[in-house]
C-alpha cells in the first residue's frame, strides 16, 4: 500500500517536472546578451526569435544614413521599422493593405535614439526617445492587432538592420545572443565605430 502511494507520488512529480521543463523550453526568454552592440553596413542579422507586437520591443540606433531597423515577414504579411531622413516609419502590410505611422524628426544625426513598441491597455504605441505615437487600437488600424499572420510567431522571419548603415543596440525582444543568431556575416559586434565627424 505504502509503496504504491509513494510510486504514485513520484510519478506525479515526474509528470509535473516534465511539463514544467517542456514549458520552459518552448518559451525561451533571453536577457541581455554579451554582444549587445553591432555595426551594420550592407549586411543584416537574422534571429531565430520573433517579435510580437503585443509584447514590448525595443531597439537603439546611431546612424548618419538610416535604413531598416527590423522587418518581420510571414508569407505576405509583414511589419517593419525604418529610419528615414525625416522620420521613423512603422510600416505593415496585411492582406494587401498597407499601414503606415510616422514619427517625424531628424534621427539620422549621429546620436543614439531608442524606439519602443508597446501594447498597453489596448493601445499599440511607438515611443521614440520621449515622444509617443499611436499605431493601433481596437478602433484604429485594428488589423495590426488582430491579423493572425502577424502573430504566427513560429513561422515568421525576423531580420535586423537590413540596408541599415550604422550601429544598433539590442533591447527587449531583440537580443543578439549567439544561440539565436542564424546569420550575421559582415556584422561587427562591439562598441560603435562611428565618431563625432562620421556624418561629414
Ligand atoms: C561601408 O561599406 C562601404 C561599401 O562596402 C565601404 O566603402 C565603407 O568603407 C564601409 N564603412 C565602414 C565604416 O566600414
Ligand atoms: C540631421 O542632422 C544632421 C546632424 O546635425 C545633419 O548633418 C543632417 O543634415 C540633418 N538631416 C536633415 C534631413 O535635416
Ligand atoms: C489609448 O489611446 C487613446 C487615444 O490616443 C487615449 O485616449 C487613451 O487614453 C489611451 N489609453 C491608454 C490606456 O493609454
Ligand atoms: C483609439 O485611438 C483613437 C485615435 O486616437 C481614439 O479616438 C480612440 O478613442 C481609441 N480607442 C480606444 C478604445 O482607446
Amino acid at each position: 500500500m505504502c509503496v504504491s502511494i509513494s510510486r504514485y507520488i513520484s510519478l506525479i512529480v515526474l509528470v509535473i517536472f516534465l511539463l514544467v521543463d517542456k514549458a520552459q523550453f518552448s518559451v525561451p526568454h533571453y536577457g541581455p546578451s554579451n554582444q549587445p552592440e553591432a555595426y551594420l553596413n550592407g549586411s543584416y542579422i537574422r534571429l531565430l526569435t520573433t517579435i510580437s507586437l503585443k509584447k514590448q520591443t525595443g531597439i537603439s540606433f546611431r546612424t548618419c544614413v538610416g535604413g531598416n531597423l527590423f522587418s518581420q515577414q510571414q508569407k505576405d504579411e509583414m511589419f517593419e521599422l525604418i529610419v528615414k531622413k525625416d522620420s521613423i516609419l512603422f510600416f505593415a502590410k496585411i492582406s494587401g493593405k498597407m499601414f503606415e505611422e510616422r514619427m517625424p524628426g531628424n534621427y539620422t544625426n549621429n546620436k543614439w535614439h531608442t524606439v519602443y513598441l508597446q501594447y498597453t491597455v489596448g493601445n499599440l504605441t511607438m515611443t521614440v526617445d520621449d515622444q509617443t505615437k499611436l499605431i493601433a487600437n481596437s478602433s484604429y488600424n485594428h488589423e495590426v492587432l488582430t491579423s493572425p499572420g502577424l502573430y504566427n510567431e513560429g513561422a515568421a522571419v525576423l531580420l535586423i538592420g537590413k540596408q541599415f548603415n550604422g550601429c544598433i543596440q539590442e533591447g527587449p525582444s531583440i537580443v543578439f545572443d549567439k544561440n539565436i543568431i542564424s546569420f550575421s556575416q559582415n556584422v561587427i559586434f562591439g562598441p560603435c565605430p562611428l565618431t563625432d565627424d562620421s556624418c561629414e
